[in-house]
């Protein structure tokens, strides 16, 4: 082990992540009805101008008016490029005080925009004499934000969750793409010809890179990775099939961009039964072997050490976080 200590974030279920735009007051109120662990009410790039300070009214009456007990809740705040950022973050606390769990900046490019962020609101916080503190999400999806988000990542302690903004990422590389998330049949390669001359096409996931790199960087700073959006909702296999690599790849969890795809998340990013009783299976395997006074042991026919158990206590964790919420 290294003698750095990596702290862990606040430990939150973030399985589904809920985008509602907040100009529609109706999508408000049933996103408190929902399913869904986070949920982000947005002021940025799903309102449109002229609707800004409409939404940002709206939002500040639902965090006040509507009870968001068993959700954690999030405000997507406009870019630090724009004049309706401070504002957003000065009236969300200002008036609806101690509601907001968390806010999610979009387009972080670098550690100062943490900062001056971490500023504003730890100001308006004290002024207000806040009990709560905001922690912060963070979207990296900039080719930009790419770069930086190692300083990103460790830029303040209100730091959560990183996320990964597909559709902005395409637009910031000039990506040969128009989908939001989901493969490109453009980026596959070509297997040698066989006796007979047929070759395969494999696609491949264009966004590995960028999602793993992100996932590293996140879990090195202990804060939780999550997936951005998948445009095509009413491909639910599709969902499925980008959430589970996602998963496999140590991702906590997956935007909703609607709420048909809040239980894809929920089941896909919770652990099976079957994983759980592996993982307690694991960890009593160990128990024992450690009073033998033994470092590994064998369980159906496999090798499990001091790193299994580790493995076993994120699933088991993981399992008793659903369980009580
Ligand atoms: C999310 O904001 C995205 O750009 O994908
Ligand atoms: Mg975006």
């Amino acid at each position: 082990m290294s003698f750095t200590i990596v702290e862990q974030c606040t430990a939150r279920l973030n399985r589904s992540e809920l985008a509602v735009p907040g100009s529609n007051p109706k999508f408000l109120e049933r996103a408190a009805a929902s399913k869904a662990d986070v949920v982000f009410l947005d002021l940025e790039d799903a309102v449109a101008p002229d609707d800004k300070e409409q939404a940002r009214k709206n939002v500040i009456e639902a965090l006040n008016d509507l009870d968001w007990s068993g959700h954690t809740i999030s405000v997507r705040i406009n870019g630090l490029d724009t004049h309706y950022m401070y504002r957003d973050v000065v009236d969300l606390i200002e008036q609806a005080p101690n509601k907001l769990d968390l806010i999610m900046i979009p387009k972080v490019g670098t550690a100062s925009d943490v900062y001056a962020v971490d500023m504003l609101v730890s100001q308006v916080e004290a002024a207000m004499r806040c009990e709560k503190r905001i922690g912060f999400e963070l979207i990296i999806e900039t080719a930009l934000g790419m770069q930086n988000v190692h300083s990103i990542a460790s830029a303040s302690t209100r730091n959560e969750s990183l996320h990964f903004g597909v559709a902005d990422y395409a637009a910031s590389t000039k990506a040969r793409t128009t989908n939001i998330g989901g493969p490109n049949p453009a980026y596959h390669v070509l297997t040698d010809p066989d006796d007979d001359g047929v070759r395969e096409v494999h696609w491949g996931d264009m966004w590995h890179y960028a999602i793993a790199r992100m996932v590293v960087t996140a879990r090195a700073n202990g804060l939780r990775p999550i997936d951005g959006p998948f445009g095509d909702f009413s491909d639910p296999d599709g969902y499925k099939a980008q959430a589970s690599r996602a998963a496999v790849l140590g991702c906590e969890g997956k935007w909703a961009i609607h709420p048909s795809q809040i239980d894809l998340a929920n089941e896909l990013f919770s652990p099976s039964e079957k994983e759980v009783t592996q993982a307690q299976r694991i960890i009593e395997a160990m128990e024992q072997a450690k009073k033998e006074g033994k470092g590994a042991a064998t369980l159906d026919g496999r090798l499990i050490d001091i790193a299994s158990i580790k493995q076993a206590e994120v699933v088991v964790k993981k399992a008793e976080q659903i369980a009580a919420k």
